[in-house]
């Protein structure tokens, strides 16, 4: 699992920066381009996508793993109307931003998975590019990735209610780059941007997830990656005068040649996004 002071590297590096060019809400994933070329629209098409992955309605208990500055958690009691609603964040920014919010009927917890231990039940789960820090490389190394995934599914199973769905959205690791330039540039990206992180393998995840879900659905979503990635970086180069004379030059610098190699690395195929609708199996051996 990255740690705290590694999740504090890839999030804790101010929210104003952030606000800058992510969307107004602050999604940090993947948008659903399907019918609209704006990054706006496109992250409340993700938003509505999983929510139909997690058969959510509005009397759901519904947990956020991972719930980053609250998109989702907003999206869920401000557009949905659901009523009850939990994130937890091993964040302390994106903790303080989700308290500054104040939403009513969302409740957010700045604690890691391992250690959180809810008082009841949720009726849904939802989790979005979290995993991507279940696993270290080193651990991925030692073969022992299934079993980090498979510890997650089994909490995430052991904190729900029978009939419970889960929306999954994560990074897919699908090739080793060819390229010298890729290697150096995807190696740099998660040594620096995304320390302790790796993005899952999808037949990792698919033995991980036995027995505790069943895998309904399972959607692709690189090319949209790739635009969301381009629609950032678009955005991080509107406010570079303003980054680098705010936050330094070396921060612009950084996150200019993160959304580049990430561009690459969906375009080239050696990464892909997956958003999976699961199903908790409730009599499991
Ligand atoms: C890429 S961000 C995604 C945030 C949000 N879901 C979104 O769509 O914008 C990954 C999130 O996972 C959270 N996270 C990472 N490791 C965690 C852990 N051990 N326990 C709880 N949350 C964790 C981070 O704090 C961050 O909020």
């Amino acid at each position: 699992m990255s740690t705290k002071d590694e999740i504090a590297v890839s999030y804790d590096v101010g929210n104003d920066f952030f606000r800058l060019w992510l969307d107004e809400r602050m999604n940090y994933t993947c948008a659903v381009f399907d019918e609209t070329d704006d990054l706006e629209e496109a992250q409340l098409a993700k938003l509505a996508t999983l929510y139909e992955y997690g058969k959510v309605t509005a009397d759901s208990r519904v947990l956020d793993i991972g719930c980053g500055w609250g998109a989702n958690l907003e999206y869920l009691a401000v557009d949905r109307g659901v009523r009850d609603v939990h994130g937890i964040t091993l964040s302390e920014a994106q903790h303080a931003e989700i308290l500054a919010r104040r939403i009513p009927g969302v409740t957010v917890g700045c604690v890691s998975y391992l250690d959180y231990a809810p008082p009841t039940t949720f009726d849904a789960i939802m989790s979005i590019c979290m995993i991507e820090h279940v696993c270290t490389p080193q651990e991925a190394r030692k073969g022992e990735a299934v079993e980090r995934y498979r510890d997650y599914f089994q909490r995430a199973w052991k904190w729900s209610s029978p009939g419970a769905h889960f929306a999954l959205q994560c990074i897919l690791r699908v090739r080793t780059p060819r390229d010298r330039a890729d290697i150096r540039e995807i190696g740099w990206a998660s040594r620096h941007q995304l320390p302790g992180g790796l993005a899952p393998r999808m037949e990792d995840i698919v033995q991980a997830a036995e027995p505790y879900w069943e895998i309904l659905h399972v959607r692709t979503r690189r090319l949209d990656y790739r635009r969301t990635c381009e629609h950032w970086r678009a955005r991080l180069r509107q406010h570079e005068a303003v980054i680098r004379d705010r936050w330094g030059d070396r921060l612009f610098e950084d996150y200019d040649r993160y959304m580049t190699a990430c561009v690459r690395g969906f375009e080239q195929r050696y990464l892909s996004l997956a958003q999976w609708s699961l199903r908790r199996l409730d009599n499991i051996d």
